[in-house]
C-alpha cells in the first residue's frame, strides 16, 4: 500500500507509537484546531496536496473513511502531518476519522544538550533527535566545548582532543546516586572519563538524521569564558598559561577565572579557525558562541589584554567582551551565519543581528521571571527564551523518591507546561521573541537513561508550550493524553519519569 511505504520510510528510526483503537485521539503536542468524526478511515492511502495558504511548518489533515489527505505548503509541514498520523493510529492500525489544522506558535522549539560534562554519543543525541520529530521540535542545541571537555575534533589542532577530550576524574562519576545528598560536587572519582568527542564523519552523520527529521543543530563553541580544557590543550591562549600546566580540563564544576586571552592575536586566531570549520561542517543557519559566566579578573591584570583595552579605545576590561562578541557577530555573518550567545553576551553595544539566548531571570516578582530576555525583545534583539525556572531539566521535577540526581532548583511538568516565552510582552518585541527550549546541562547527568528520566515527559510540556496556542492549552487535558503519550514513549524503550498524580 502507498501509505505504509510512505509511513515506512518516515518510521525507519521511530517505531509505531500505537494507542489503543477506543481511546480518544491523543495527539502531543496538541493540535491547533482538531475535530474527530464518526468512524474509522478504511482506506490509508495519503495524497499530498502543496497549498500555499498553509502556514509554514503547518499542515491541514482529513481522515475520511475513504482517504487520507494532508495539505502543507512546505516539507516540513507534510513531515508534522506525518508524526500526527503516527500518534492518531490505533494498536489495530486504524485511524479515526477527524480534520485538523495545525500550525507552531514559535519557529523555534528547541532542546539543547551538554555533551560536556557527561558525554552522550552519537546514539544517545540519534534518539533525542527522533524524540524531538515527534514532538514537532526542530532545533538541537549543541553544546559542545566546555571547561570540562572539548568534543569536537578540529583540523590543524590535533592537542584539543589529545587533551580536552578527557579527563583522569569526575565529580561522583559511576557513582549510582542512590544517596545523591552524600555525593558532594568535589568529591573526585578517580575515573579516567574519556578520550570522548565527535569527528567530521559523526557530524555529518548526525546533521543529516537531523535533517531527514527537520532539525537544524545549532553548535556551540563557547567563548570567551568555559574554555578551560581549550586552554589546558593550548595554555598560550590564556592570559596566564601557566595556570594550565597541568594539561587537563577542569576536573571540577563551577566558573572558571582563566578565560581565553583577548589581547592575544593568536588565541582569536584560534577561536577563528574553529569557528570557520564550524560553519563549514555545520549547515544550519546558526552558530552559538555561548557568552555566559565570563570573569574578567585575568584580563584586568593581563599585560596583553590591557594593550588591546588601550589600542582600540575600549575603556576597562569590561569592553572586552562586547569587543570580542562584534567581532565574531561579523565573522560569523560573513560566512552567512547570525550569532546566538546567552544573555551575558548581549550587554554593552553588540548588532542587533545578534540573537539572544535568555537564562537568567530577575527576582523582581510574578511576569518579570522572563526580564533579561524581555529587555533583549525590547532592544530589538530576537531572542530565544530558556529561562532556568521553565526550562533547566537539571533542576528537581518534584518527584517523591526520585533516584536520580539534579543540580537544584525545582522544575514541575506543570512548571514547564505554563511556559509561555512572550509573558508580559507587548507589541513589536513579542516578535523578537523567535521561541524557546529545554536545557539539559549534565554535570548530574551520567548517560542516557538519567537524561532521559529528566527529559520526559517535561519535554512534552515545553514541546506543546512552544507549538499550541496558550488558548489551546489545557494542563488537565495535557496530563490525561501524556497518561497514553508516556506509554508511547516506554515503548520506544525511553527512561520516561512518571507522572505526577492528577490533583
Ligand atoms: C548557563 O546556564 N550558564 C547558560
Ligand atoms: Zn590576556
Amino acid at each position: 500500500m502507498k501509505f505504509l511505504g510512505y509511513f515506512t520510510i518516515a518510521m525507519a528510526s521511530v517505531v509505531s507509537s500505537a494507542v489503543a483503537a477506543d481511546a480518544a485521539p491523543c495527539v502531543v503536542p496538541a493540535p491547533q484546531k482538531m475535530t474527530v468524526g464518526e468512524g474509522f478511515c478504511a482506506n490509508p492511502e495519503v495524497t499530498k496536496k502543496t497549498a500555499k495558504d498553509v502556514r509554514s511548518e503547518g499542515y491541514r489533515l482529513e481522515v475520511s473513511k475513504d482517504g487520507i489527505v494532508v495539505e502543507a505548503s512546505d516539507d516540513a509541514g507534510f513531515f508534522y502531518a506525518e508524526e500526527t498520523l503516527k500518534q492518531l493510529r490505533g494498536a489495530d492500525g486504524k485511524i479515526p476519522c477527524c480534520k485538523i489544522d495545525d500550525w507552531p506558535v514559535y519557529s523555534w522549539r528547541g532542546v539543547h544538550i551538554d555533551d560536556c560534562r557527561h558525554f552522550f554519543g552519537r546514539q544517545t543525541v540519534k534518539q533525542v533527535l527522533d524524540l524531538m520529530a515527534m514532538h514537532k521540535m526542530n532545533r538541537l542545541h549543541w553544546h559542545l566545548t566546555e571547561d570540562q571537555a572539548w568534543r569536537l575534533s578540529i583540523p590543524g589542532y590535533p592537542e584539543l582532543v589529545k587533551y580536552g577530550a578527557v579527563r583522569s576524574a569526575s565529580p561522583s562519576h559511576g557513582v549510582w546516586p542512590t544517596d545523591p545528598k552524600r555525593l558532594k560536587p568535589t568529591d573526585l572519582d578517580g575515573q579516567k572519563y574519556g578520550p570522548f568527542y565527535y569527528t567530521e564523519a559523526d557530524v555529518r552523520e548526525i546533521v543529516a538524521y537531523a535533517a531527514e527529521r527537520h532539525v537544524v543543530i545549532v553548535p556551540e563553541i563557547e567563548l570567551p569564558g568555559h574554555v578551560y580544557a581549550a586552554l589546558a590543550a593550548y595554555p598560550e591562549f590564556a592570559c596566564r598559561p601557566e595556570n594550565l600546566a597541568g594539561r587537563e580540563p577542569r576536573l571540577v564544576w563551577g566558573i572558571e577565572q582563566d578565560v581565553l586571552c583577548l589581547g592575544n592575536d593568536k588565541a582569536i586566531r584560534f577561536m577563528e579557525d574553529v569557528l570557520d570549520y564550524v560553519c563549514r561542517i555545520f549547515p544550519g543557519d546558526v552558530v552559538h558562541i555561548g557568552g555566559d559566566e565570563c570573569p574578567q579578573v585575568r584580563w584586568k591584570e593581563c599585560p596583553k589584554c590591557r594593550a588591546r583595552i588601550e589600542k582600540e579605545g575600549l575603556g576597562d576590561e569590561h569592553g572586552l567582551q562586547p569587543w570580542i562578541t562584534r567581532h565574531f557577530v561579523k565573522f560569523l555573518a560573513d560566512r552567512g551565519k547570525r550569532t546566538l550567545g546567552w544573555d551575558e553576551y548581549l550587554l554593552g553595544d553588540i548588532p542587533r543581528s545578534a540573537i539572544g539566548m535568555n537564562w537568567r531571570e530577575s527576582r523582581s516578582g510574578a511576569g518579570h521571571e522572563l526580564v533579561s530576555g524581555a529587555a533583549a525583545a525590547l532592544r530589538g534583539h530576537d531572542v530565544v527564551m530558556t529561562p532556568c525556572s521553565y526550562c533547566y531539566l537539571d533542576y528537581g521535577q518534584g518527584l517523591r523518591n526520585d533516584p536520580f540526581q539534579y543540580i537544584g532548583g525545582k522544575v514541575t511538568l506543570e512548571r514547564c507546561y505554563s511556559f509561555d516565552p512572550r509573558a508580559g510582552l507587548t507589541g513589536a518585541a513579542r516578535e523578537h521573541i523567535l521561541g524557546g527550549q529545554c536545557n539539559n546541562w549534565s554535570e548530574y547527568t551520567w548517560n542516557e537513561y538519567d537524561l532521559a528520566w529528566k527529559m520526559w515527559p517535561r519535554t512534552s510540556a515545553l514541546a506543546e508550550a512552544l507549538w499550541t496556542a496558550p488558548a489551546k492549552r489545557d494542563y488537565a487535558d495535557f496530563l490525561s493524553r501524556m497518561a497514553v503519550h508516556r506509554e508511547r514513549l516506554l515503548k520506544l524503550g525511553v527512561n520516561a519519569a512518571p507522572l505526577p498524580p492528577v490533583k
